[in-house]
């Protein structure tokens, strides 16, 4: 059998090989930083509902390619009042999780050897389906005191083949929020250009409730270059259910529905009825758990400024931890030994793309502050290790 060469040369799937390296998945000395993973279940009220609702019946049949109605209503009126902006029901599709809205939104818009500017650090998945699609990634540079990606240096890197600017925001890995100036401005140079500026917001949840993430759904002509990515996993811990969404104007919708009639014909329904629930019952739920969150990324930035630390906090929000190690090493022998000798498993940065060999990540959201002080102690020892040259 002969396998298409743009997935042979696709990276393994990350997670996993970090695991790989535990020597005892099973140890209660673990601390586990790797994957982003909401640290609680649904609310019992929830999965009261879901079982309930599966028992009579629900939730085994497909429902509208686009999703449940009452799911899209829902979904356009909450990002409405987050964004104080304008959506309706019929700029939503549901998709299977935000990997899939991704993948989908990338099909619609690209040609294999089209592009798409990113900044780096980048979500693993991201990279590995562009270079599935052999859709060239054309990177922005990381800039470690701000961790804002440059408008004016994506400027320069676009061509006739450029389809699309890509961002996430809160990031994976960086943690960093952009601001509401920068995301506008690459609003800006991506119309003037005819291009779309996907914006990846599956952490928009846990942004200050009073912060508006950004004012580009209260734009009049946003659906001519947004497309809002968005996921259920993290808000209302639904990971397993696979429930996301794009939000996006009617051209893309409509191209975007071959693509999902080919690949899931619907959303999970199960996962449908529960993000509908949470939409509907959960916006307390929701507060709350955005709020313990923001404790905790005060807790990790008090955490690193340990006199003794020689890792160095680079940015830290919603989830996650990027962090520059204190070796002349790959991220990757870093972070094996961390896993090894330390017991945290986290991820090299080395899986966020190039230039990455001196950050790891730590996603912390999956670990209660009160731990933060051993991560620190097990960070500290693990400085005495020497790497060859
Ligand atoms: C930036 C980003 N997008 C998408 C996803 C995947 O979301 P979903 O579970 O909705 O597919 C993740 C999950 O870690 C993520 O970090």
């Amino acid at each position: 059998m002969k396998f298409n060469p743009n997935v042979l040369d696709c990276a393994a799937a990350p997670i996993a090989e970090a695991w790989s390296w535990v020597r005892d998945p099973a140890s209660d000395n673990l601390i586990d930083m790797c994957q982003a993973v909401p640290a609680h279940l649904p609310p019992q009220s929830l999965r009261d509902y879901l079982g309930a609702a599966i028992m009579a019946g629900e939730g085994a049949s497909y429902t509208d390619i686009r999703g449940i109605p009452a799911l899209r209503e829902a979904l356009a009126e909450d990002i409405g009042k987050r964004y104080r902006g304008r959506v309706s029901e019929a700029d939503v599709l549901i998709t299977a999780g935000c990997n899939q809205a991704f993948c989908s939104v990338v099909d619609t818009l690209c040609q294999a050897g089209d592009e798409i500017i990113l900044p780096l650090p980048c979500y693993f998945n991201h990279q590995m389906w562009l270079a599935a699609r052999a859709v060239k990634p054309r990177y922005l540079s990381f800039n470690v005191d701000t961790a804002m990606p440059d408008p004016e240096e994506a400027a320069k890197l676009i061509n006739s083949r450029t389809r699309a600017i890509l961002l996430v925001t809160p990031n994976n890995p960086s943690g960093a929020i952009y601001s509401p100036r920068c995301i506008e401005a690459f609003f800006e140079l991506a119309r003037e250009h005819g291009l779309a500026l996907i914006l990846d917001e599956t952490y928009r949840d846990f942004i200050d409730i009073d912060q508006v993430p950004h004012k580009l759904f209260a734009r009049g002509d946003w659906r001519d270059t947004f497309v809002h990515l968005y996921s259920f996993s993290k808000v209302f811990s639904l990971t397993g259910f696979r429930t996301g969404a794009v939000a996006a104007g009617q051209p893309l919708i409509d191209q975007l529905k071959k693509i999902q009639d080919c690949t899931a014909i619907c959303a999970p329904h199960a996962g449908q009825l529960a993000a509908l629930y949470g939409l509907n019952n959960l916006y307390h739920w929701k507060l709350e758990k955005s709020e313990e969150l923001a404790q905790r990324a005060i807790a990790i930035k008090q955490a690193f400024s340990h006199p003794d630390l020689r890792y160095r906090l680079v940015s830290a929000g919603a989830y996650f931890a990027y962090v520059e190690h204190p070796f002349e090493a790959a991220a990757r022998d870093v972070v094996k030994d961390l896993i090894q000798k330390q017991e945290i498993v986290c991820l090299p940065g080395s899986y966020f793309g190039r230039d990455q060999e001196q950050f790891i990540r730590l996603a912390y959201a999956n670990v209660h502050e009160s731990r933060f002080e051993d991560v620190i102690g097990r960070l500290i020892a693990s400085q005495q290790r020497r790497y060859n040259p």
